[in-house]
């Protein structure tokens, strides 16, 4: 069964530009889905002015929207 690591910046710039509602969106997710998500609060990713930015099993994301995240999650976790 595949499974995502999914890193959220909590760096400053991302946190004020909603990294905390993509947090958010991944920990309110039907626990068959939740369970199968490895959530991480990471440091800067060093790209500060397109955030809020993740990593999802190592590639990073830029301006990232909970609806995005939540459709990247249904596109990899069939
Ligand atoms: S604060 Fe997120 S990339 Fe710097």
């Amino acid at each position: 069964m595949q499974t995502l690591v999914i890193e959220v910046c909590m760096g400053t710039s991302c946190y004020l530009l909603g990294a905390q509602d993509l947090m958010e969106a991944i920990e309110e997710l039907p626990p068959e889905k939740r369970t199968r998500i490895e959530l991480k609060g990471i440091s800067c990713l060093k790209n500060c002015g397109k955030g809020p930015n993740i990593r999802i099993n190592g590639i990073v994301l830029t301006n990232v929207t909970p609806e995005q995240l939540l459709q990247i999650v249904d596109d990899n976790l069939q």
